[in-house]
């Protein structure tokens, strides 16, 4: 048997209901009231400022404008971004943050929004900007790269650098990084012929493990002759990570398949997360091939009278995170037949003809010189007085075992003080 209860709404409820109803139904003629209004004036923000608040990092604040009609209530800001980067978002706050590059300057601009029903209201816009850092053209740092890796437990940071080509001779530049709130200075540089800084190593840093977030980077200079331009880059940090190799790579020959193994690379990343290339390189044949391989272990079918050499390098998998750098190659491992190899055999060539060369030029030397002096003997100076002499021949005979030669010198210069300098 079934009972059917029956709710009958009672008189008070009934007229709460009524006056809830109301009270809707007057907000909503009021608020259609204000967006019927033909003129609805928004005044723009007023006070606002832009301050750099880090490394590539800015802080837009402005004040809602003091002369606002309060009855238009949920006001919003519109903000505008117009360099370095064209950008356009609204806020109800009445601050944003931005992460750019700074070195080419920064502007933005404001303006209060009303949005009612279907309608769209905006003030005016307000603008404030920084200017760009001074410095001559071409006298910034070019081409910065950066590269994060995770060396024992900590995140380490190498960045390298081009110096600008008007940079003149006593540029210095100095690296900065940020990430979040931490900034740090370059200790470790490296160095150019001309002394100037060109690379930079933080052996660990305060960048998150996992690789998430932006780096902001900014090289910046100094010079006696000019004002060197500062150079700002924010990197993705997935993007510049490059992971460890591989380790415990083993390889062995098991009948005529070549068996290779190894383990995943020091990482935060599992397992799974990694893909793996191969390059396996038959010496004797002078061949290689690159496997793409997922898994930790693979064989394959070899010619077992060849010897081998192998690396394997990894990467992260798109599934872990979006796509970084390859690591370094692992390190060689040979494996196979240990014959000596054509090139042992060639360098050994090379360096008999090498031995055989020098024995014969020696040999060539010996008999050129010998046939010099031969040629042209030791000619004694001359004591007397030759000045007055218009040409003088002189006689010489000497006697070289069989050979007679004879040597006849013009003396062309009959200025010439001193003969023993003069070449014959
Ligand atoms: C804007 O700045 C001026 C000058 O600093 C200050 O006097 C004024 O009170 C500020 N306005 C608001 C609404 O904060
Ligand atoms: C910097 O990179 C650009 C483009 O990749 C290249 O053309 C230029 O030669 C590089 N500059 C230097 C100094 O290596
Ligand atoms: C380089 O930038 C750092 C950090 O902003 C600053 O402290 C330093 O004074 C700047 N150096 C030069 C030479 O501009």
């Amino acid at each position: 048997m079934r009972l059917l209860l029956l709710v009958v709404p009672s008189q008070d409820m009934i007229i709460m209901m009524m006056i809830f109803l109301f009270l809707i139904g007057s907000a909503v003629a009021l608020q259609t009231n204000l967006c019927l209004e033909e003129e609805i004036l928004l005044l723009p923000p007023v006070n606002f400022t832009i301050i750099v608040t880090g490394l590539s990092k800015v802080l837009l604040h402005w004040k809602p404008n003091p002369n606002q009609n309060p009855r238009i209530k949920c006001i919003k800001y519109n903000v505008r971004i117009n360099t370095p980067d064209e950008d356009d978002y609204e806020t109800p706050k009445t601050q944003s943050t931005r992460v750019n590059v700074l070195h080419g300057g920064f502007s933005a601009s404001v303006q209060t929004v009303f949005h009612c029903d279907s309608s769209f209201f905006q003030s005016s816009w307000v603008s404030a900007e920084l200017q760009a850092p001074p410095g001559a053209p071409g006298t910034s740092a070019v081409n910065l790269t950066c590269v994060t890796n995770i060396l024992r437990g900590d995140v380490s940071l190498h960045c390298t650098w081009f110096v600008g080509k008007n940079a003149p001779e006593d540029t210095q530049y100095f690296l900065f990084y940020r990430f979040d709130i931490y900034t740090e200075e370059c200790q470790e540089y490296k160095k150019d012929s001309w002394n100037r800084n060109i690379a930079c190593w933080f052996p660990e840093t305060a960048i998150d493990r996992k690789g998430r977030g932006q780096l902001a980077v900014h090289v910046n200079g100094s010079s006696k002759k000019i004002a060197i331009k500062p150079l700002d880059r924010l990197f993705d940090l997935h993007a510049i990570d490059q992971v460890n190799p591989p380790v415990n790579v083993t390889a062995k020959i098991e009948g005529n398949r070549l068996v290779i193994q190894w383990e995943k690379p020091v990482s935060n990343f599992p397992r799974k997360c990694f893909d793996y290339e191969v390059n396996i390189y038959n010496i004797r044949k002078d061949y290689s091939q690159i496997l793409k391989i997922q898994g930790n272990s693979f064989s394959l079918v070899i010619d077992p009278t060849s010897k081998y050499s192998l690396k394997i390098r990894a990467t992260v998998h798109f599934t872990c995170r979006k796509n970084g750098l390859w690591s370094e190659w692992s390190q060689f491992i040979y494996v196979g037949e240990d014959e000596p190899t054509h090139l042992t055999e060639w360098l050994l060539a090379v360096l008999m003809a090498t031995a055989c060369f020098f024995v014969f030029s020696l040999f060539f030397i010996c008999r050129v010189c010998q046939l010099w002096t031969k040629l042209f003997p030791p000619i004694p100076a001359p004591n007397t007085q030759v000045k007055d002499l218009f040409l003088s021949n002189i006689y010489e005979k000497t006697r070289f075992g069989e050979t007679e030669i004879e040597v006849i010198s013009y003396l062309e210069d009959p200025g010439l003080d001193n003969l023993d300098d003069s070449v014959f």
